[in-house]
Order: structure tokens, then C-alpha cells, then sequence
């Protein structure tokens, strides 16, 4: 039923409590079963070892994951990455993953590999994804489909990771359930700064409002929330009011000299003449890697720093 409440009041109605003020210090733990207030704790500061996180848009075909495979262990290392998520769903000849590339991006670096609507283009990837958890494909991909579509992973000196993955519903080829109500579902089950050290969102749509609306939405309530899908980098990483990392789109980690990472020829052809040839092909040159650079504080899973990267290729180079 909709709510006759004004936009702001029903906004502001539906934030769980908590998520306002979540940039506000922690307070200090109450002893079980005390009966008083908890107190503001003196002298509080962000962790000095924050947790950091690198999230890679869209590897797309044999130049994107060159440049993952290239460059993303010396990453790992100079920025001293907690947790890697990489997007792989055009990973495999510009559509899909397969299970082979998986491997190959997972032994690159990647902790999680992430889908979207071409998650099962491969037709490995349906029984592959069942026997590889660090795989996971969006939330509202279909009631039947194989997999998961959030995961909670073990990170550096005990931490939790939480990544869930949902697609939006506006100019998607096909209709997918309400991703809002399906994100909500698993944020209220593992709460940020509890069950999460930290929470990566990946909300895999078309439209910027959508993304946007998704990142207010959740905002407070997951370290980052990163827009895929479009293979078009957005320059507004930011910080939003309640504390999460945005950005509505990371990119693709792909060459730039294409139409969004497919060779140039056939989809120019599509648009100029209305008419097919042949095939989408990726484009093979140089690639660019793409995404976002996160650190957040351990205790509340709040962002305090978000980059936008860009390495290699014709991009203009962006890092933290
Ligand atoms: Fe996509
Ligand atoms: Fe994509």
C-alpha cells in the first residue's frame, strides 16, 4: 500500500534507527544488565588501521582481465588491500564468466567475484557457481537461480566482509524483482558495525537515479555502495551524510576504445545502419582498471576515505 506520508517524512519514516547519526562516536559499551544510559566515549577517534577495500568494475573480455591479472597483485600489496571484490560478468568473450576465468581473476587477487544480468551467459557458470563460493550473483536474478546472492568472508585478523550484489529495474532488458526490498532484507540480518566489519554493496543498473536512490537508501548502512553495469566510470565518489561510500558507477576494468568494451565495428554498424553483421567482439587493446578505493573504520564499518581508480589504458589515472 503507498504511504500518503510526503517523500522526506516517508524516507525518514522507513530509516531503521541507528542509521541517522551514523557518523556520531560510538557509545561506550553499557555493562549487561545495567540499568543507565550509555555514555559518549572521551577522546574517541576512527581506527588508526582502517580497513581497506578495492572494488573493480566490469572485467570485460581478454584486455580486462589482463589488467586485473597484471596488475592487481602489486596492488594487493602497495595499499595493503583487506578485501578485493571484482565484477566478472563480462569476463568471458564480453558476456559471462566461465569457470576457468574465475579462477584466473581469484587467483589475481580477487576475495569475491560478482555477477549481473549476464551471470549464466556462460552456461558453466550454473552448476560452477554451486561449487565456488566466492562467487555471488544479484539477490533478485531469479527465485531459481543457482548460487547466492550475499555472503559474509573471512577477512584479515578475524574481520567480517559482508558483499551482496542486486539489479536495478529501470532499462534492464528484463523485468527483476523490487532490488530495494531485497537488499533490505539482508542489511537487516547483519547489521553494519555488528555482524559486518564492513559491507559491500554492488547494485548492478542502468539508470544513475536508481543508483542514487539506492545509495541514500542504504546509507548508514553499508561501507560502499558501488554502481556496475553501464562499463562507463561517474566522476561522484563521495562520502554521503549517514557515512557510506558512493559512487554510481565504478567502470569497467576494459579498453576504453569501444562502445562500452565491445570492438567498435558492429555496434556502430547497429546504430548507424539499424542492421546486424556479425557479433559483439571485446576490444583487445590496452585496458584500463577501473573502480573505487575504500577505507572504513573497523569499529562502525563507516567509510572515512573513497577514491575513485583508474590505471593504465587511455583514462585519465586516478588512485589513492
Ligand atoms: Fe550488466
Ligand atoms: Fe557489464
Amino acid at each position: 500500500m503507498r504511504s500518503n506520508l510526503p517523500v522526506a517524512d516517508f524516507l525518514s519514516s522507513n530509516i531503521p534507527r541507528g542509521v541517522r547519526g551514523a557518523r556520531s562516536p560510538p557509545s561506550a559499551a553499557v555493562p549487561h544488565g545495567a540499568a543507565f544510559p550509555a555514555l559518549p566515549l572521551h577522546g574517541w577517534h576512527p581506527t588508526k588501521t582502517p580497513m581497506r577495500l578495492l572494488f573493480l568494475g566490469d572485467v570485460v573480455g581478454r584486455a580486462g582481465r589482463s589488467v586485473v591479472a597484471g596488475r592487481l597483485p602489486k596492488l594487493r600489496a602497495d595499499w595493503g588491500l583487506d578485501f578485493v571484490v571484482v565484477n566478472g560478468e563480462n569476463a568471458s568473450s564480453g558476456a559471462g564468466l566461465t569457470g576457468e576465468h574465475a579462477k584466473l581473476l581469484l587467483a589475481a587477487g580477487a576475495d569475491c567475484l560478482t555477477l549481473g544480468d549476464h551471470a549464466f551467459d556462460q552456461k558453466d557458470m550454473l552448476t560452477y557457481i554451486e561449487t565456488e563460493p566466492r562467487i555471488i550473483r544479484p539477490l533478485n536474478f531469479a527465485r531459481q537461480a543457482p548460487g547466492k546472492g550475499y555472503r559474509v568472508f573471512g577477512a584479515k585478523d578475524g574481520r567480517k566482509v559482508l558483499v551482496l550484489q542486486a539489479l536495478g529495474q529501470v532499462f534492464m532488458k528484463r523485468p527483476f524483482d523490487d532490488p530495494f526490498s531485497a537488499v533490505e532484507a539482508v542489511l537487516k540480518s547483519h547489521p553494519l558495525g555488528g555482524m559486518a566489519s564492513a559491507t559491500i554493496l554492488d547494485f548492478h543498473a542502468e539508470a544513475t537515479s536508481e543508483k542514487m536512490a539506492m545509495g541514500h537508501w542504504c546509507d548508514g548502512r553499508v561501507s560502499l555502495c558501488v554502481g556496475t553495469h553501464t562499463h562507463v566510470p561517474t566522476g561522484d565518489a563521495q562520502i554521503l551524510t549517514a557515512g557510506s561510500a558512493y559512487l554510481t558507477d565504478a567502470g569497467m576494468c576494459g579498453d576504453y576504445n569501444s562502445v562500452i568494451g565491445m570492438d567498435r565495428q558492429e555496434p556502430l554498424r547497429r546504430f548507424v545502419t539499424g542492421m546486424a553483421k556479425g557479433r559483439f567482439e571485446p576490444a583487445n587493446g590496452p585496458a584500463t582498471l577501473s573502480g573505487v578505493y575504500v577505507e572504513t573504520d573497523d569499529r562502525t564499518g563507516i567509510a572515512t576515505r573513497v577514491v575513485m581508480v583508474r590505471l593504465g589504458g587511455r583514462l585519465q589515472e586516478s588512485q589513492p
